[in-house]
């Protein structure tokens, strides 16, 4: 077959509308069926057609055949990009016997509007009538008229709020809750469209629902218009047509608006719905809207407006009921078979004006009645209220959203299983990895932490989706975006994220609590003065692990390049707020929802201060600035100096004696040798004394089973995975979990549910073991000295209790996996390997391996270890054990 290119990224995404950056990175993948194949050089052409792109004529740009290895997240070299413009592009890579692919198939990006002269539009909205505070949601309309074919269509939408944009009677795009989230106040994204397809000679009409969203609605716990009261909306259709001539369609003075069926929309509060006020046809042309009102137009807002970056958050999955029952109070109860953040699409038929309530949970209580005690303030109902047609009624709500497994419906006739489905709505994020094990208790923890991102990365990484709270956290991303990043392909989604948290800095460099800050930071102060601290360990350092690992997953530098300033700074106020090298009690959240152990502040702070500094200092190597490299090497020797004066004794105790005072110190390696030894002791004695079960909270937990494995006690890591006993993973999973959950202790079997006010079922961070489940059952794992899987480590270690385990992980370079199988006894491993072209892999084999297939070279041979260098291809070894 010879080589071939495919699957071709702009900025990690394919076909990516509306880019905000003048040197987008294109990424391609290379597949042969010869063995140990590699890219020597590339060619890329950029036309401004797919004509003249087929034709070998690449108006914009050609690369030239460069010699290289290079294919991903290649910058784009050519002449400057202009707005509002699609770009075609091409490439074909030379292997490594000098032949040439054929090109690929020819993808596209195109440019957003690059500054902000070129919005022509006025931000539009409707004014609050007397009493009204939290804003019914609006209608906007306009009509025109197109008396030419058109060429080419393309609409940019914004909103302070959340908007649905229709054009003649269609949806326009698929995201949800656009704009997305983000500080307002500094940056506002905005979305592209191509609506080609949607237009016509003669009236249009474009008809826009506008909600209060993050902008006006309810946030967390700390209230409502916390960025602003009046949601606003900006478009500009800008038209090619077929002569050559060009017009633009703004928003204006010339649109109408009204209220209409929507009568109350808010994320944390839920909606309703009054179907008797629909007005059919308002959003396509030829509409009497004689009693809609002119609009009132507003200033342009304060925030930058900017390209969104990530994938718009979409219904990405439909859920049938498992089950439904009808209870003796005449209600329905669905249950999915899944705790999923979204809502549900119901068909109903009745009486005009009969009123359903639709209402949701993540688990039933003891009566079999809904557990909604978790909620706090939120409020997980919608109403409809019935058109009344005598025909079928379909409702979904628009502008809200739940954490739930099970719905009642209350108020409805008759219903069935079919009567309703549940849309699961996250940022679009591809797939990536898996994990298979012959144990089904673990098959389901693994599903269960990727249904805790799927519930969670919801345009931010939020910490839960039901109660009053659905914040974006950045200790519980920190802990889990490893394991988020093996799960699905989130380089786009935390490229966003991490401009988030660079916003939601303060002046003096701390990394902040929350991204975006939503008023977080005010509010702790005025609730409670325990809150208050200006930043948090494990949660501010989430400014530099977050970019790190988006490095090591993605080998994305430019993330390093952009927030290195902020990065710095934050390891400047770090050191500015440290007594010698220790920092006093800046943890308020300690080790987050740790069981039976709790962990110093001070100790914890400043181990979390040494990981940021150690990894700035990587970071700086790895951008080439390594004055600044040498400079965070030495002040992380001089922390751990300090850290090991004053909290370690000469037996290896650590100050505080939990289970994460070592798993940390050890990890982040602060110690020397000669008490690393005995800190691992001293963890096996902690974990002993717990019975063998962890104590971790949300920081040790990421790190536990890692650092048994790094030190010679892979077993017991196992062992602590394989658990089902109160405190541990699978014990969630043997009672019914479907997602991970906030607390080990949410529910047990002696106290039923705990805490409710700080209870839920649906709270990624805990998942964080399945970045350990990929690296030390599945074995793939990224070379940091050559990041994004270019080069792999492969080492999948046998696990006793569990014979055989799965692991794939599409990379950036194409599909990675190992098949790892032991026989009952223990004596003999196989494992089945596959890497890409264009990447090379070490694989390490606990012992000699007895047979090898496939052109491995072995390479080095240490006590326990053999290692093999391999190239792209497929390859099997049988390993001697023990
Ligand atoms: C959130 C957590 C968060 C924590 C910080 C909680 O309310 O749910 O996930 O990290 O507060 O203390």
């Amino acid at each position: 077959m010879g080589i071939r290119v495919h699957h071709l990224k702009v900025e990690g995404r394919v076909n990516p509308l509306g880019l905000g950056t003048q040197r987008p990175r294109l990424s391609w993948i290379i597949v042969s069926d010869e063995p140990s194949q590699e890219q020597t050089a590339y060619q890329v052409q950029v036309a401004s057609t797919t004509e003249r792109l087929g034709s070998d004529r690449p108006d914009i740009w050609d690369s030239g055949v460069v010699p290289s290895r290079e294919s991903v997240l290649v910058p784009y070299g050519g002449p400057s990009l202009a707005s509002n413009t699609t770009y075609h592009w091409r490439v074909r890579v030379q292997d490594r016997q000098g032949r040439f692919s054929d090109w690929s198939e020819s993808a596209c990006w195109s440019m957003g509007l690059l500054t902000s002269d070129e919005w022509q539009g006025q931000w539009i909205g409707r004014e609050l009538e007397a009493g009204e505070v939290l804003p019914a949601p609006t209608y906007l309309r306009k009509e025109f008229h197109l008396d030419r074919p058109v060429r080419r269509a393309y609409v940019y939408a914004t909103a302070l709020g959340v908007y649905e944009l229709r054009l003649n009677g269609d949806r326009v795009g698929d995201g949800r809750f656009a704009p997305g989230w983000t500080d307002y106040a500094k940056r506002v994204q905005y979305q592209t469209y191509e609506v080609t397809h949607l237009l016509k000679k003669g009236d249009n009409a474009f008809g826009t629902i506008l909600g209060t969203g993050w902008y006006a609605g309810h946030v967390g716990m700390m209230g409502r218009h916390i960025y602003g009261t009046i949601p606003r909306f900006l478009m500009q259709l800008m038209l090619e047509f077929e002569d050559g001539t060009e017009q633009i369609i703004t928003t204006d003075d010339t649109w109408t608006m009204s209220t209409g069926p929507l009568i109350y929309s808010d994320i944390i509060k839920g909606e309703r719905y009054d179907a008797r006020l629909e007005e059919p046809g308002w959003d396509r042309p030829g509409f009497a809207s004689i009693a809609w009102q002119p609009v009132t137009c507003y200033p342009p807002c304060q925030g930058i407006l900017t390209a969104q970056e990530d994938e718009p958050i979409r219904v990405m999955e439909m859920l049938h009921p498992v089950k439904m029952w009808r209870t003796e109070r005449g209600t329905f109860i669905f249950d999915l078979g899944q705790n999923i953040a979204g809502w549900v699409r119901i068909r109903l038929r009745g009486e005009a004006g009969q009123t359903v309530m639709i209402e949701h949970a993540e688990m039933l209580d003891a009566d079999g009645t809904l557990y909604t005690a978790n909620l706090r303030k939120a409020v997980q109902k919608d109403i409809y209220i019935l058109r009344g047609s005598g025909k079928d009624e379909v409702y979904e709500p628009r502008f809200t959203y739940h954490g739930f497994r099970y719905v009642e419906v209350e108020g409805a006739d008759d219903l069935d299983e079919h009567s309703l489905v549940g849309c699961a709505a996250y940022s679009a994020m591809a797939p990536a990895g898996l994990i298979e094990t012959s144990d089904e208790r673990v098959n389901r923890l693994y599903h269960n932490i990727v249904w805790g991102q799927k519930g969670n990365f919801f345009s931010v990484p939020t910490d839960c989706p039901q109660r009053d709270e659905r914040l974006g956290w950045t200790g519980d991303a920190q802990v889990f975006a490893r394991t988020a990043s093996y799960n699905m392909n989130v380089a786009a989604f935390f490229r966003k994220y991490m401009i988030d948290i660079t916003d939601a800095q303060r002046e003096d460099g701390a990394f902040p609590d929350t991204a975006p800050d939503a008023g977080w930071s005010e509010f702790k102060k005025i609730s409670s003065a325990k809150w208050f601290a200006p930043d948090n360990a494990g949660w501010g350092d989430a400014g530099v692990i977050i970019p790190w690992t988006m490095y090591l997953m993605y080998g994305d530098r430019r993330i390093l390049e952009d927030h290195y300033e902020a990065m710095k700074r934050w390891v400047e106020y770090l050191k500015r707020n440290s007594d010698g090298w220790i920092r006093p009690d800046y943890a308020n959240h300690a080790d987050w929802l740790s069981i039976g152990e709790e962990t110093p502040k001070d100790v914890l702070a400043t181990q979390y201060f040494a990981y940021s500094v150690s990894l700035l200092a990587r970071i700086a190597e790895a951008l080439g600035r390594m004055d600044d490299a040498a400079t965070y090497r030495q002040l992380f020797e001089a922390i751990n100096a300090a850290f090991v004066d004053r909290y370690v004794s000469e037996d290896g105790t650590i100050t505080g004696d939990t289970q994460t005072v070592y798993v940390l110190a050890l990890s982040f390696r602060m110690l020397p040798q000669h008490l690393a030894e005995k800190a691992v002791h001293k963890l096996l004695k902690r974990i002993e004394a717990n019975n063998w079960h962890l104590s971790t909270g949300f920081l040790g937990v990421s790190c536990l089973l890692p650092v048994l494995s790094d030190h010679g006690h892979h077993d017991l890591a196992c062992r602590l995975l394989l658990t089902d006993t109160f405190p541990s993973w699978l014990y969630s999973v043997k009672h019914g979990a479907t997602t991970i959950w906030e607390r080990w202790d949410g529910w047990t079997e002696e106290r039923g549910f705990q805490t409710p006010s700080m209870n839920s079922f649906n709270h990624y961070s805990l998942g964080s073991v399945g970045e350990w489940m990929y690296r030390y059952l599945a074995g793939i794992e990224p070379d940091p000295a050559s990041p994004g899987f270019r080069r792999i480590r492969i080492a999948p270690r046998p696990c006793p209790g569990l014979p055989e385990v799965r692991g794939s992980y599409h990379s950036e370079y194409g599909l990675i996996s190992t098949h790892l199988r032991c026989d009952e006894g223990r004596r003999e491993l196989t494992l089945q390997v596959a890497i890409p072209v264009n990447t090379t892999a070490i694989v390490s084999l606990p012992g000699e391996a007895r047979e090898v297939s496939g052109d491995a070279a072995a390479v080095g041979l240490t006590p326990g270890e053999r290692t093999y260098e391999i190239g792209s291809g497929t390859y099997g070894f049988v390993c001697k054990l023990g």
